[in-house]
């Protein structure tokens, strides 16, 4: 899968040429890929902030270069935002006027401002403060506008510089339940998080992937995956574990090349897109039907010459059914599982929820594509975005010809929808669109 940002040898020293030129951070290698929450974990004075600055465009690397989606980053990044530590409110603002600030500068209309402002208060938990002045705020509620303030621009990636530190125990520790529950319900309109952090227990609890820096100057000592499903428990001898094997790579840095991994590691996997295969869902359909007349099992002959199939072409169609979770391969027989059955013997209506639902679960570009447009404001997206990400994985035909069937499927299954004039994805109309049943029943 493409990053979206990457830094290649990037390096950063401070100081004058000659007269105690400083080296901060080390020639370094990092990327930031889409679905992920990425914690970056460092003794205070290691780099992290500057480290971040260097990825969102607001320093100028020493060295090396960072790379938004393919193009060389020249100053600030526009789709990117910052949570800092400090809130960095403007004391003179309202909370709707710092939430809206961002939109200001990016020159977006005053009604629009105001409306996605708004909006985005009452997702943070802020509604009925628009009004009042940070100075009237505690800390939470302070970096909760934060928050607002950067989500209102829909970032593609949200940097957080030790957004919770400022804050006490407890409130940090509600924001961090809160923060999790919008990435993970897809409210957040935002595609990964980069968390800089000197907590090793905030890291666990927070982060898909965990990058550990060494100090002066700062290098990557580790970088691996967070294999812990969540809700993550704190007493889970897993979690406890992981922040062990943390600690000591944080303080005994000669011991860690050393140290056996723990269970709750994984290696860095590549987020994977099956093989579409190019089967219509109607093929679909027929296979189950036929499967559930020949009691839920046949051999793949004997379907094929029922279906007056050319066995190449019954072939696709079974991967599709298995793929779907509809049937599965035994023995060179296709047997009909539970929800193939479900779906054979259901209505038109019923078959559509049950498709949706099993696209959903099984397949991950269709799934990609629905999180992607649900979390857009406007619910649309070019179609370059996906094929983009197919690319690294098939040909650039290829790529084409498995986004016309995720197309096909998706569209049948009432994910979303495709113009191919504007070559645009976008979502279905809302079923709120529909008359409320009252004024049908009149
Ligand atoms: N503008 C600067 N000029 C000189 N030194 C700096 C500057 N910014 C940061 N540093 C130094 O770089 C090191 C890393 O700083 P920083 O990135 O803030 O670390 P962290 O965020 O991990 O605490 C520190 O030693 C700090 O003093
Ligand atoms: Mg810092």
């Amino acid at each position: 899968m493409h990053a979206i940002i990457e830094a290649r040898k990037v390096e950063k020293s401070y100081g004058a040429e000659g007269d105690g030129l400083i080296q901060v951070i080390a020639p370094m290698d990092l990327a930031i890929y889409p679905g992920e929450i990425l914690a970056v974990l460092g003794p205070s004075g290691s780099g992290k902030s500057t480290l971040l600055r260097m990825l969102t465009g607001l320093a100028r690397p020493s060295g090396g270069e960072v790379i938004h989606h393919g193009h060389e980053v020249g100053g600030p990044c526009e789709n990117v935002s910052i949570v800092f530590q400090s809130f960095a409110l403007f004391p003179w603002l309202t909370v709707l006027e710092n939430v809206a600030a961002p939109l200001k500068a990016r020159g977006v209309p005053a009604a629009e401002r105001t409306e996605r402002s708004t909006k985005i208060l009452d997702t943070v938990g802020l509604d009925g403060f628009e009004n009042a002045y940070p100075k009237e705020l505690s800390g939470g509620m302070k970096q909760r506008v934060g928050f607002a303030r950067a989500l209102v621009v829909e970032p593609e990636v949200l940097f957080m510089d030790e957004p919770f530190s400022a804050l006490d125990v407890l409130t940090a520790e509600n924001l961090r339940g809160e923060l999790l529950e919008l990435w993970q319900s897809h409210k957040m309109p935002t595609r990964a998080v980069f968390v800089v952090t000197h907590n090793i227990e905030e890291a666990v609890l927070l982060a898909d992937r965990i990058i550990v820096l060494g100090k002066n100057p700062a290098t990557i000592r580790t970088d691996f995956q967070v294999a812990l499903e969540r809700p993550r428990d704190r007493k889970d001898a897993r979690f406890t574990n992981l922040v062990d094997y943390i600690y000591r790579v944080l303080t005994r840095p000669d011991l860690a090349p050393a140290l056996q991994p723990v269970p709750a590691m994984a290696p860095r996997a590549k987020p994977k897109y099956q093989m579409l295969p190019h089967a219509r869902r109607g093929a679909i359909a027929g296979l189950l039907e036929m499967l559930a007349d020949h009691n839920g099992r046949d051999d793949m002959y004997r379907l094929a010459a029922a279906l007056s199939f050319e066995i190449d072409d019954l072939l696709p169609v079974v991967d599709g059914a298995v793929l779907l979770g509809f049937a599965k391969l035994e023995e060179g027989d296709v047997e009909i599982t539970a929800a193939g059955r479900a779906f054979a013997e259901a209505d038109i209506l019923r078959r559509k929820e049950l498709f949706r639902t099993a696209a959903l679960e099984n397949i991950a570009l269709i799934r990609e594509i629905t999180r992607s447009l649900e979390a857009r404001a406007d619910h649309t997206l070019p179609d370059g975005v996906f094929e983009d990400l197919l690319d690294e994985h098939f040909s650039e035909e290829e790529a084409k010809s498995q986004l016309e069937t995720a197309i096909g499927w998706g569209r049948y299954a009432e994910l979303f929808d495709h113009d191919s004039d504007t070559r645009r994805f976008f979502l279905p109309e809302e079923a709120a669109a529909a008359p409320p049943p009252e004024a049908v029943s009149h």
